[in-house]
């Protein structure tokens, strides 16, 4: 139950071995055409989507709605970005006023942004549990966690999430790149988290597995 926080959603692409980039952290597309239309689809539909400074740096992505893979009017949700320490350039597509923009700095961070907001919240990193609670003050209802492999690791490891979507392309990245579980690989046995298999979708060249958390209460 969400509560005070908005409704998660976690969404990302895996390579058929679990990778969400190649061992440099470079971006290939491992969605299918079919992926990349629901994933416009779904952003289209939350008030918000988060990702990491990892994320922007890697990728530089703008994180809007592209038109042609929906009916109607783009409705772009609020893009926040977790960096704790201002390192976002001032040329990523994040801040290029096509939608607002949060980021979002530790309390210590003095950075401010030119075509976003700055909010700070926790001590030297992102606190996310307060900053989900300040998200839900604001209005934003949904919210879409992007990644990267970092950002989820923290989201899985609280608990915080709803749903976890995982898009499979039928592709191998080998090497050491990112991994879905990277963020939480400290786990033990009995702290592992446990999924319910809501559905499995074919969709392209690949699969869509979505899962809800199994709560521990
Ligand atoms: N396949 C996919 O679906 C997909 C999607 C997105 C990204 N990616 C890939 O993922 C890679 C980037 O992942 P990444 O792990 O390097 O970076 P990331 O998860 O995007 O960002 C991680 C950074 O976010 C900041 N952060 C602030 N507060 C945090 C918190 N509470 N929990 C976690 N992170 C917090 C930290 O930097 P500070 O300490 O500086 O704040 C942290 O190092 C790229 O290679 C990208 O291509 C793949």
């Amino acid at each position: 139950m969400a509560g005070n926080r908005p409704e998660i959603i976690i969404n990302c692409a895996a390579s058929a071995d679990g990778r969400l980039a190649l061992a440099d952290g470079k971006q290939l597309r491992i969605s299918s055409e079919e992926d990349i239309a629901r994933v416009h689809r779904l952003r289209n539909r939350v008030d918000a989507v988060l990702v990491g400074i990892g994320t922007v740096l890697k990728d530089d992505p703008k994180l809007t709605v592209k038109e042609k893979y929906i009916d109607g009017d783009a409705r772009h949700p609020v893009r926040v970005v977790l960096d704790s320490h201002g390192r976002t350039p001032i040329d990523a597509q994040v801040l290029n006023g096509a939608a607002p923009t949060l980021i979002v700095t530790a309390e210590e961070c003095t950075t401010e942004f030119e075509n976003a907001e700055n909010i700070r919240c926790g001590r030297n990193r992102v606190d996310i549990s307060r900053l989900l609670i300040k998200l839900h003050e604001r209005g934003l209802r949904r919210l879409m966690v992007e990644g990267g492999s970092t950002v989820i690791g923290s989201f899985v490891k609280e608990g915080l999430f709803d749903e976890l979507d995982i898009y499979y392309g039928s592709i191998l990245l080998g090497g050491d790149g990112p991994t879905i579980t990277a963020g939480f690989s400290s786990f033990s046995g009995e702290d592992a988290v446990r999924l319910e298999l809501v559905s499995v979708e074919r969709l392209g060249n690949g699969v869509l597995h979505r899962y809800r958390p199994v709560r521990r209460d």
